[in-house]
C-alpha cells in the first residue's frame, strides 16, 4: 500500500485558472474542423478484387484489421493469399502457429509466390517489430493474437493481458509508422473468446470469416470499419488450390433443377451491398414424437418459430404436430429480414405438397400480425433478379412507392398480408 496525500485546492483558485486561459498550461488548442485539412486516402490494393471491394477499396495506410473465425475455416489460408498477391509493398507475414515448412507446403498448395513476402516464426512482439522495420515491411500480418506475448508482462500467451498488450503495441507501430497491419484471431463456437473481443474496440476494421465446415464455401463480413461501409460480405469457395472469390453468387447458390419442387422458394436478399438470391428449403412433416422439431440451418430459429405461429393463426395451417425443417443452399447464413416471405412459402409449399413456380422470387419482410412489410433497397433487389432471369417477384405493396413498376421488365407482384399470397399463390381456401 502507497500513501496518497490528496491535495485540496481553494476552489475560487481552480475556477480563476481556467478562466484565465492565457495561462501557458491552458493555452488554447482546439481548431475549427474546417481548418484541418484531411489526409490523402491512401490506398494499398490486396490483389483480390473481393477482398478490397469488402474494405472499400483496399488497404488503408496505418490501419489495423482483425479477422477472426473458428479454428479451420481458413483464415491462415486467406491470409498467405493475400501476402503473396499484394502487389508493390514488401510483406512480412508472422506465424506463431506454423513452421516455415507448413506455409511453404501452403503457399505451394495455392500455387502462389511472391517475390517480395518473407516469413517470420515468431511470437514475441518486440522481435516482430524490429524485423518489420528492417525489412520496412509495407504490410504486416500476424498470425494469430493468441501466441503473441511481450516482455513487458509476466502473463502467459493467450491471456487478455498479453492480448491486449501485444495488440496494443501492434497497434501503436502502425500508426507510427503508416503501415497496415492484419492480426489473426481465434473464436470459439459461441463466439466469444475474450481475447478478439476485447480488440474489437481497439481496432479500425473487424472482419469475420465464416461459413459450414461441410461445405466450401466461406463467408468474409466486415462488422467493423473506420474506412469503408460495415455490412459488406465477400464470398469464397474453399478448394483444394486454396480459396476462390466467387463474384456472381447468386447463380451458384441456385438450385440446377429444371423444376422446382415442392418445398423450395427463392429469396431475393442483400448482403451488405450486394444482392444475393438464395434458395430456401423446408420440410414440414408429421411429428413423430411428442414435441415438434423445429430446425433452421442458416436461418434465425426464433424467427422460424415467430413466422410458423404467423401461418398458423392467419391462414388457419395447423402446425402444432408438424416438424419443420428449414435450410438455405450452401450452408450460408442470412441476416436479411426479406428472407421471410420466402421462409413462409417455402414452408407453405411443403405443407400443401405444390411446387411454386421456378421462375418467382420474393422479397418482404412479415410481420406479427400476418402483414407484408416493406424491405430497404428494392430496387437492387428486382434488377438483380432480372439480372438471372426471374419472371416474377413477389414484394410488399407497400415497397410499391416513389419508383414505376412497369419499367421493370419482370412482373412484379404486390402483396398485403400472407393470406393473399397463400391465395395468389397456392390458391384457393386450406383452412
Ligand atoms: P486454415 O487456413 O489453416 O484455417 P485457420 O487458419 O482458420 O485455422 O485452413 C484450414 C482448412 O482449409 C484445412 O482444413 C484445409 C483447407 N484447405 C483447402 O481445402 N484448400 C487449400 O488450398 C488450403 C490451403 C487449405
Ligand atoms: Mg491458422
Amino acid at each position: 500500500m502507497v500513501e496518497e496525500v490528496v491535495e485540496h485546492k481553494p476552489p475560487d483558485k481552480f475556477t480563476s485558472q481556467w478562466k484565465n486561459y492565457q495561462n501557458e498550461a491552458l493555452k488554447p488548442t482546439a481548431v475549427l474542423l474546417d481548418d484541418l485539412g484531411s489526409l490523402p486516402a491512401h490506398r494499398i490494393s490486396t490483389g483480390d478484387p473481393e477482398l478490397d471491394k469488402g474494405l472499400g477499396g483496399g488497404l488503408v495506410s496505418g490501419s489495423v484489421i482483425l479477422l477472426t473465425g473458428q479454428p479451420g475455416i481458413g483464415k491462415s489460408t486467406l491470409m498467405l493469399q493475400l501476402a503473396l498477391s499484394v502487389e508493390k509493398v514488401s510483406v512480412l507475414y508472422v506465424s506463431g502457429e506454423e513452421s516455415g515448412e507448413q506455409i511453404k507446403m501452403r503457399a505451394d498448395r495455392i500455387k502462389k509466390t511472391g517475390k517480395s513476402c518473407y516469413f517470420l516464426p515468431e511470437t514475441r512482439v518486440q522481435k516482430i517489430l524490429s524485423e518489420a522495420v528492417r525489412l520496412k515491411a509495407g504490410l504486416l500480418i500476424v498470425d494469430s493474437v493468441q501466441t503473441l506475448y511481450t516482455d513487458d508482462l509476466d502473463a502467459a500467451p493467450g491471456s487478455i493481458s498479453q492480448i491486449r498488450d501485444s495488440s496494443f503495441q501492434l497497434i501503436r507501430y502502425a500508426k507510427e509508422s503508416g503501415t497496415p497491419v492484419m492480426i489473426i484471431g481465434h473464436i470459439n463456437k459461441e463466439g466469444d473468446i475474450a481475447g478478439p473481443k476485447i480488440l474489437e474496440h481497439m481496432v479500425d476494421t473487424v472482419m469475420h470469416f465464416e461459413g459450414d465446415k461441410q461445405y466450401a464455401y466461406r463467408m468474409l463480413r466486415v462488422m467493423k470499419n473506420r474506412f469503408g461501409s460495415t455490412d459488406e460480405l465477400c464470398l469464397y469457395e474453399m478448394q483444394a488450390n486454396g480459396l476462390r472469390p466467387i463474384a456472381n453468387p447468386s447463380e451458384l447458390l441456385l438450385s440446377q433443377n429444371e423444376e422446382l419442387l415442392s418445398g423450395s422458394a427463392i429469396a431475393a436478399t442483400m448482403e451488405g451491398q450486394r444482392p444475393l438470391l438464395i434458395e430456401t428449403q423446408a420440410l414440414v412433416s408429421s411429428a413423430i414424437y411428442g414435441t415438434p422439431q423445429r430446425v433452421a440451418n442458416g436461418f434465425d430459429n426464433r424467427r422460424m418459430a415467430m413466422l410458423l405461429a404467423v401461418l398458423e393463426k392467419r391462414c388457419g395451417f395447423s402446425l402444432a404436430q408438424m416438424d419443420v425443417f428449414l435450410n438455405l443452399a450452401g450452408g450460408i447464413r442470412i441476416n436479411d429480414p426479406a428472407m421471410d416471405l420466402a421462409v413462409v412459402a417455402a414452408v407453405t409449399s411443403s405443407l400443401l405438397d405444390k411446387a411454386l413456380h421456378k421462375q418467382i422470387c420474393f422479397a418482404a419482410e412479415v410481420g406479427l400480425s400476418g402483414e407484408i412489410r416493406a424491405v430497404s433497397r428494392i430496387e437492387t433487389r428486382i434488377l438483380e433478379a432480372m439480372r438471372i432471369g426471374f419472371k416474377a417477384i413477389c414484394i410488399s405493396k407497400y415497397n410499391v412507392k416513389g419508383w414505376d413498376p412497369a419499367k421493370y421488365k419482370i412482373n412484379i407482384v404486390p402483396l398485403g398480408s400472407v393470406t393473399e399470397m397463400v391465395e395468389k399463390l397456392f390458391g384457393g381456401d386450406h383452412s
